[in-house]
């Protein structure tokens, strides 16, 4: 029999002992609360410095707009190195897109003649029906276009795209569009040059460059579709760029309840297989070169049903009379005035004639084009008095002088 101490002693070691569990049951259970509130104190905390650094970032995004907007400096420049403006940036670099800016209208809309903040002259094409095109799919293509650069293309510059409204930015041309040289109108203010033709083969040779780039420098080549003498455009000193390739997919496809030119291209310079059958190939605009070739050499504007019956359509009208020494010198532009070659003007219109065949395959390759105005362009680099007096003569789209002429892009 154990002793009343001995009994004492066990009562108390096994009080002990229920302590000791409770106590480290109670630790263990402290510490398991602490760990899961540490756990859950670090998962809010990331949170809040989550959104806390988005909203810093989004704070300091548009501060640091605001602040450039404010002083007028280039604030936001997309993936690709384009510019991307704000509606009121282009609103107040256009004079609030003010009438007197307007240098022409086109299947897209106005074209607006402009300055942004840091004296750049841009010209700003404002899209007609805006709410077609979503924000981002606007974007995508701009920044396809963006990707073509080539001293003979027009370089965009930059956009400006929310849900109402679509620009695109571009460098501004002083002496505006082909089609304004060869056929003035009377009744506007501004002087116009007469072209001669040494810069007519000029001109002929960069366009061509410009879409041979297009067609043969880019891969998957890039159809043109709306090649024409307006989307020619020249500089100060009458060097040219091809303008709105491949846009077909950014303007609106009715205009007016008929469908756009950037669908169908425009009349008197599409080629009659597109015509018929919608297929569209780079031949198609090799077709298109051959009819401004045409203008080039004739003055003539691809349709003008005022003319003499048979005269109304510039290929149809053209084409028999393009291969005959004697007659070609009949179909010349009279503005010209007899100052040509007579062995250039037939090699020209040799091309012309083979640019717009019908049957499309046996339609040149803009390279040989270009091979074949090369030598053309060259005999008279020496002798050419082009640029030397005609920069600033057109005086409605020449606001200073002294326009920066990039050579190349
Ligand atoms: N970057 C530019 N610099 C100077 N003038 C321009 C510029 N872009 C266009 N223009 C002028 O604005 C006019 C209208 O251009 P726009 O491209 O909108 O129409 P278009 O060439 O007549 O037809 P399309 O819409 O089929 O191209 C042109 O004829 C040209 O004179
Ligand atoms: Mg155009």
């Amino acid at each position: 029999m154990d002793s009343p101490d001995a009994e004492y002693r066990r009562k108390e070691r096994t009080a002990l002992a229920i302590i000791i569990v409770m106590a480290s049951l109670a630790l263990a259970s402290l510490l398991v609360a602490f760990s899961y509130y540490c756990y859950i104190r670090n998962k809010v905390s990331k949170r809040h410095h989550k959104h806390h650094h988005h909203h810093q970032h989004q704070h300091q995004h548009q501060t640091k707009g605001f602040d450039h907007e404010e002083k007028g400096l280039i604030q936001v420049t997309s993936e690709k190195g384009l510019q991307v403006f704000s509606f009121k940036q282009l609103h107040s670099a256009t004079g609030g897109f003010s009438k007197s800016n307007v240098v022409g209208h086109g299947g897209f809309g106005s074209v607006y003649r402009g300055v942004l903040s840091d004296g750049r002259k841009v010209a700003v094409k404002l899209m007609d029906q805006a709410g077609k095109q979503g924000e981002e799919e606007f974007q995508v293509e701009v920044e396809l276009l963006s990707r073509l650069r080539s001293p003979y293309l027009l370089a965009l510059l930059g956009y400006c795209s929310d849900s109402n409204h679509k620009l695109l930015v571009y460098e501004f041309m002083a002496n505006g569009g082909l089609q304004e040289h060869l056929y003035p109108v009377s009744h506007s203010n501004a002087v116009y040059l007469k072209l001669d033709w040494e810069t007519r083969l000029r001109i002929a040779l960069e366009a061509a460059k410009g879409l041979e780039y297009l067609h043969e420098h880019i891969n998957p080549p890039v159809i043109h579709r709306d090649f024409k003498s307006s989307n020619i455009l020249l500089d100060k000193n009458f060097h040219t760029k091809v303008s709105d390739f491949g846009l077909a997919k950014l303007g609106p496809e009715k205009a007016g309840g008929h469908v756009s030119t950037r669908v169908l291209g425009t009349q008197g310079y599409v080629a009659p297989e597109y015509a018929l059958t919608g297929h569209l190939t780079t031949k198609s605009d090799v077709y298109s070169y051959g009819v401004v070739l045409l203008e080039l050499l004739t003055g003539r504007v691809p349709v003008d049903m005022k003319r003499p019956p048979g005269e109304g359509v510039l290929v149809t009208w053209a084409l028999p009379q393009l291969t005959d020494r004697d007659k070609v010198v009949q179909i010349m532009d009279p503005r010209l005035e007899g100052q040509y070659s007579l062995k250039e003007v037939v090699q020209v219109a040799a091309i012309a004639a083979m640019c717009v065949q019908p049957e499309a395959d046996y339609r040149p390759l803009m390279a040989d084009v270009v091979q074949s105005l090369v030598p053309l362009v060259k005999t008279h680099r020496l002798s050419s008095k082009v640029g030397a007096s005609s920069s600033s003569l057109h005086s409605t789209r020449s606001p200073t002088p002294h326009e920066p002429h990039k050579a190349s892009i």
